[in-house]
């Protein structure tokens, strides 16, 4: 008996032990790393928003727009909305690994989303509201690997291709803006999966087909639809 014990004790310590070695590689520094390579490619900044703020002097806890953890001091929000920055988004961005809000509507992000952003496992929240992002959303098949998204904003960018079926595998989504985009094909019977949807915003684009029967008998939680 005590020797059992002794050897769940030590297989504990072990899995502890290596979970504590993993989280000693990326700690608060990677997160600064990753941030600071994220305002270097922002190339225009008229209000010097990131240049005078986002300063190796001062914990990256304490730069505008970013939210700490209380407990674990890793970047947990990253909300820079509405403050005239245009720039692409860095690949080092997917090194923010404790990140669980993502802000960066309305001001001028272009090119494509970093397929890096997919190591991005805790995000909650994403709002790419009125940005300029570009690609196919199939070729964005990892966004369907983010188990945890709820409110996903893509609202008014320039995303082409069909809805696809990997945005109808995330099963906690919430609410959906794919609004004013240049998405064509018909909605997926797969979208019948988001059984948590409230709000689902197609509007403005070149959506074609009928409208799955699964969208008014499996979701039981819509509340809003916007088809126009
Ligand atoms: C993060 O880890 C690196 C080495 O892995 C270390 O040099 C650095 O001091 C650590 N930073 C913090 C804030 O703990
Ligand atoms: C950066 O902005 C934050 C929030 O506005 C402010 O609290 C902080 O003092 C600023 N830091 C610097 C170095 O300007
Ligand atoms: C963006 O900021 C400007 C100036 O502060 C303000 O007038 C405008 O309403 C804001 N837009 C949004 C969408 O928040
Ligand atoms: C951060 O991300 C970049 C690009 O994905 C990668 O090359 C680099 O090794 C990462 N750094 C850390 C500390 O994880
Ligand atoms: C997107 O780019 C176009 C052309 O460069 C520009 O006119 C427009 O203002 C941009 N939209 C946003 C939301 O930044
Ligand atoms: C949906 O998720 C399942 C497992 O969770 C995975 O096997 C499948 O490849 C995913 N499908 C898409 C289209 O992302
Ligand atoms: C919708 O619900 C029905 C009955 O529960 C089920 O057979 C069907 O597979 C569901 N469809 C989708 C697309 O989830």
């Amino acid at each position: 008996m005590e020797k059992t014990s002794f050897l769940i004790a030590a297989v504990v310590l072990l899995v502890l032990n290596h979970s504590i070695f993993s989280s000693a590689i990326t700690n608060l520094t990677t997160d600064q790393s990753a941030l600071l390579s994220f305002k270097s490619y922002i190339t225009l900044d008229p209000y010097n928003v990131l240049a005078d703020n986002w300063s190796t002097s001062t914990s990256v806890c304490n730069w505008v727009g970013i939210t700490c953890g209380v407990l674990l001091q890793r970047v947990t929000s990253l909300i820079l909305s509405n403050m005239s920055l245009t720039g692409s988004l860095s690949p080092h961005l997917g090194n923010l690994s404790f990140l669980s809000s993502l802000d960066i509507s309305f001001n001028d992000f272009h090119g494509q989303i970093p397929d890096e952003s997919s190591h991005l496992h805790r995000l909650k929240r994403v709002n790419f509201e009125y940005s300029n992002f570009t690609g196919d959303l199939n070729s964005y098949s990892w966004f369907g690997n983010l188990p945890e998204l709820q409110y996903f904003i893509l609202y008014n960018n320039g995303f082409r291709g069909t809805i696809g079926s990997s945005l109808c595998n995330i099963s906690n989504l919430e609410a959906l803006y794919l609004g004013h985009n240049y998405l064509q094909g018909s909605i997926p019977d797969e979208i019948g999966k988001l059984s948590n949807l409230k709000i689902l915003n197609l509007e403005s684009n070149q959506i074609t087909g009928s409208i799955p029967s699964a969208m008014f008998f499996n979701m039981s939680s819509l509340q809003s639809i916007a088809l126009t």
